[in-house]
């Protein structure tokens, strides 16, 4: 049917086109947590060309989450100088720490239990347990907003429209691969469903995107005036 349809052209497009990033595993491939979340926090107000040489160095220097946990938090700190926000800085090593030493060194694979640790809210909740374990979790963030309100022509302005953002997208979500599903719609959101000057002609779901039917996408998602 139509729904499965639509998530199915998506993971084909990724399949094709996804973007090679440091953190990510190639489809097919396991993927580390650590490194997913390592890169989450990492991306939350950074963009991917920022976050690459600190996502390396932080990997180099520690490798897994148990290395994380036993390092300065002033080494830390320093190693994100130019990131930003050091809140996520010093949750971060709060978090590895909790990881190491009450986890044993494993991050919890579902949803709810990921939310439990410092520094990790809904929307990284969501992103680890569906690109790092594959669960069936829909994180939204702010490509999967622009694509999914484009798709179904969503006019209700944002913040309101989100949980009806979070129930579509998790309705086109292809019960084998979550994760490639979530990863496929960040890299539409950031190369082609973009915020000006959609790529509507080379877009996988140009027919039956109502925001290009209508003429509404450039213009989407609304957002609630101040
Ligand atoms: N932005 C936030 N998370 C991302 C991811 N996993 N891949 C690409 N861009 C992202």
């Amino acid at each position: 049917d139509e729904i499965h349809h639509l998530g199915r052209t998506m993971l084909d497009w990724y399949d094709r086109h996804h973007r090679t990033l440091p953190w990510r595993a190639e489809p097919g491939e396991t993927p580390d947590p650590y490194r997913v979340w390592l890169s989450e926090i990492m991306l939350q107000q950074t963009t991917v060309i920022t976050v690459g040489p600190y996502f390396a160095a932080f990997l180099q220097r520690w490798p897994t989450v148990t290395a994380l946990a036993k390092a300065e938090l002033d080494d830390v700190l320093h190693a994100w100088q130019g990131l930003g926000y050091y809140a996520r800085a010093r949750n971060l090593h709060k978090c590895a720490k909790v990881v190491a030493a009450e986890y044993n060194g494993i991050f919890p694979d579902t949803e709810d239990g990921l939310l439990k640790l410092p520094g990790i809210g809904p929307y990284t909740a969501a992103a680890v347990a569906a690109i790092a374990f594959n669960r069936h979790s829909s994180p939204v963030d702010g490509n999967i907003e622009r694509v999914i309100s484009r798709l179904f022509a969503l006019e209700t302005p944002l913040p309101d429209v989100k949980p009806e953002i979070k129930q579509k997208s998790a309705a086109l979500t292809p019960s084998d691969r979550p994760g490639d599903y979530a990863q496929a719609l960040m890299d539409l959101g950031a190369t082609i469903c973009t915020p000006r000057n959609p790529a509507c002609g080379i877009c996988p779901w140009q027919t039956p995107c109502d925001g290009r039917k209508s003429g509404l996408a450039p213009d989407l998602p609304k957002k609630r005036k101040k």
